[in-house]
């Protein structure tokens, strides 16, 4: 299954535009502030019901309109069709084939997608949430019930924040925390499956990105999983720390994967451009577990492909997505020629006809096809 049509309605620059989209490759090239990262957004908001680039949709609906509108049709085994609607109060309508849904997360389950933007780097570089959350879009794909219980347990989290900072001792608070390690436990071990099947993709195009490394990515639970203590052990012997910060500090939180090489972590030793690369290949690698390991189609978006990347790496990250199947490409860049030629990605004797290459420009907002199929 994969994107076939989509059609957008004021998002930002674009006021509107249809077009019919390609199931592997589409490239979508444009000068500075055309609406090509707009358009992504589009097909984010279609896949998720949110923006990638802002939480307040208001900065995504076009200057003086109410509202924003993405429709998309899926093709394959089963045809979907897709609605978002989103209003300047924040409010949605979300509609899969014409019915209404209650929940904005009801999109997510049809379509996965995966975005990489310049900002992306915030996973080597941001904080452990980023990690996080990459790991979490894998893991609610495979545990339905995961995205239920961590919504439980980050409540659970509030309440035991708030009682942190009246409670007198730590008995006020056991009784919160025999479902609170119960479902640290679980979402631990929900994370931790998850972590070495993506962990071995990963490490294989990694080998390919980047050679000259050995990364070590190594998970965190959160608390020390190795300890001979249960976690609800710990979270006791922990209370007076815990009680002076008023927050908990061990728990499904704090969990992250860490990222070394021998001399330290990735972050300080490798370059811009290097740490690109890697997030790339951790997108790659989601892709692929999605894909191969669920039987899951997918989208990455990938906004401005070529930035910080030189040919050679351009060559190798293009090599790795042709490769991709059941995944859908969208790709922006300035203009064709900052892109490698494509009919030239190493190892690989496909043309672009055999990519399904497709080509869109953007103008002001005004998105058109220019070429398809083209060798
Ligand atoms: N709410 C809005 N209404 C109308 N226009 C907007 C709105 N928000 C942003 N814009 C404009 O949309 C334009 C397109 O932005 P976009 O980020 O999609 O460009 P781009 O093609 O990705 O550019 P770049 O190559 O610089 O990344 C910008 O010039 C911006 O001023
Ligand atoms: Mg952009």
């Amino acid at each position: 299954m994969y994107l076939d049509q989509i059609q957008v309605q004021n998002i930002r620059v674009i006021s509107s535009a249809k077009i019919k989209l390609s199931p592997r490759f589409n490239i979508i090239t444009g000068l500075n502030g055309s609406g090509k990262t707009s358009l992504l957004e589009s097909i984010y908001l279609l896949g998720v019901g949110r923006s990638f680039r802002n939480h307040q949709i208001k900065t995504v609906i076009s200057n003086e309109q109410q509202k924003l509108t993405v429709f998309g049709k899926l093709s394959g085994q089963r045809n979907i069709t897709l609605g978002i609607e989103r209003d300047l109060s924040g409010s949605y309508r979300v509609r899969i084939n014409n019915e209404d849904q209650n929940r904005l997360s009801s999109l997510a389950k049809y379509l996965p997608v995966l975005v990489i933007t310049p900002e992306s780097n915030k996973l080597i570089s941001g904080g452990p949430q980023h990690r996080r959350q990459y790991l979490d879009l894998s893991v609610f794909h495979v545990k339905h019930q995961f995205s239920e219980r961590w919504q439980r347990y980050s409540k659970i989290l509030k309440q035991r924040n708030a009682l942190l900072k009246s409670c007198s001792s730590y008995k006020e608070l056991s009784v919160w925390d025999v479902e609170f390690a119960a479902l640290a436990v679980e979402l631990d071990e929900a994370r931790k499956e998850e972590f070495l099947q993506l962990k071995s993709h990963l490490e294989d195009i990694q080998g390919i990105f980047l050679p000259q490394y050995r990364v070590q990515y190594t998970y965190y639970s959160g608390w020390d999983s190795s300890s001979t203590q249960s976690f609800i052990q710990q979270l006791e012997n922990n209370y007076q720390t815990d009680k002076r910060y008023g927050y908990t500090n061990l728990g499904a939180h704090k969990s992250d994967i860490k990222l070394t090489v021998n001399k330290g972590t990735v972050q300080d030793i490798f370059s811009r451009g290097e740490q690109k690369m890697l997030v790339n290949a951790m997108h790659l690698a989601q892709a692929r577990r999605l894909s191969l390991g669920l039987d899951k189609n997918c989208m990455i978006l990938i906004d401005d492909l070529p930035s910080e990347l030189d040919e050679d790496k351009q060559h190798k990250l293009l090599g790795e997505l042709s490769k991709l199947t059941k995944v859908q490409i969208f790709m922006t860049c300035i203009s064709k020629e900052g892109l490698v030629d494509l009919n030239s990605i190493a190892n690989l004797e496909q043309t672009q006809k055999e990519l399904e290459v497709k080509w869109f420009h953007v103008k002001h907002g005004v998105v058109s096809e220019t070429e398809t199929n083209k060798d």
